[in-house]
């Protein structure tokens, strides 16, 4: 399934396809050539329809662009209103992330269990990516993270890769507390135009 026309995008699901193909599982994955296509990818900003570039005055927004039939591994584009940010959350599944609008501000965190527990403690300041940077996350080189837009008066966008089904899966989210972490599935802010008919 996929909702983007244009050669630059089609060439990203390509190349994706071509680095999964033949694997059973994440664990030989080659991160960064996913992050070389995705450097590729968001080096342009021509592509995006205004449909998946859309804010919400209150909440960032989740949009499906394209899921393998396979569920191997789906893309999707965050769009930040001024100011917004996401809870301290994980992924559970290989992340690749590029910045093609605007800057984010990403601070990692370890998580430390005790029992049922689940502390987390900060890796450090908050790191600044700009337009063409490229991130990774996944459960073996950290899969926690607090994600914000780095202006609070302009729309940043950044292209999700995951490996899986990213809207559909229970992972969970975190506070800088340490309370118990809480389960949640993140949906599609296009979930709408995703329902069979
Ligand atoms: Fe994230």
């Amino acid at each position: 399934m996929n909702r983007i026309c244009g050669s630059r995008f089609h060439d990203f699901i390509g190349q994706l396809e071509a680095a999964l193909h033949g694997r059973d599982s994440a664990q030989d994955l080659s991160l960064s050539a996913i992050g070389e296509s995705m450097r590729r990818l968001v080096s342009h900003d021509d592509w995006l329809p205004d449909a998946y570039a859309r804010p919400h005055p209150e909440f960032y927004q989740q949009y499906l662009l394209h899921v393998d039939r396979d569920q191997r591994f789906s893309v999707v584009s965050f769009v930040w209103g001024p100011g917004q940010a996401t809870p301290i959350h994980d992924h559970l599944v290989w992340g690749v992330i590029g910045v093609l609008r605007g800057s984010e501000l990403v601070e990692a965190f370890d998580a430390h269990d005790t029992h049922d527990v689940h502390h987390v403690r900060s890796r450090g300041a908050p790191s600044r990516m700009n337009v063409g940077d490229v991130g990774f996350v996944s459960p073996t080189i950290g899969d926690i993270h607090r994600v914000s837009n780095a202006f609070d008066d302009r729309v940043s966008i950044s292209i999700h890769a995951y490996g899986g089904d990213i809207g559909t899966i229970r992972r969970h989210v975190y506070t800088a507390s340490g309370e118990p972490r809480k389960t949640f599935v993140s949906g599609y802010a296009n979930a709408d135009e995703l329902k069979p008919g």
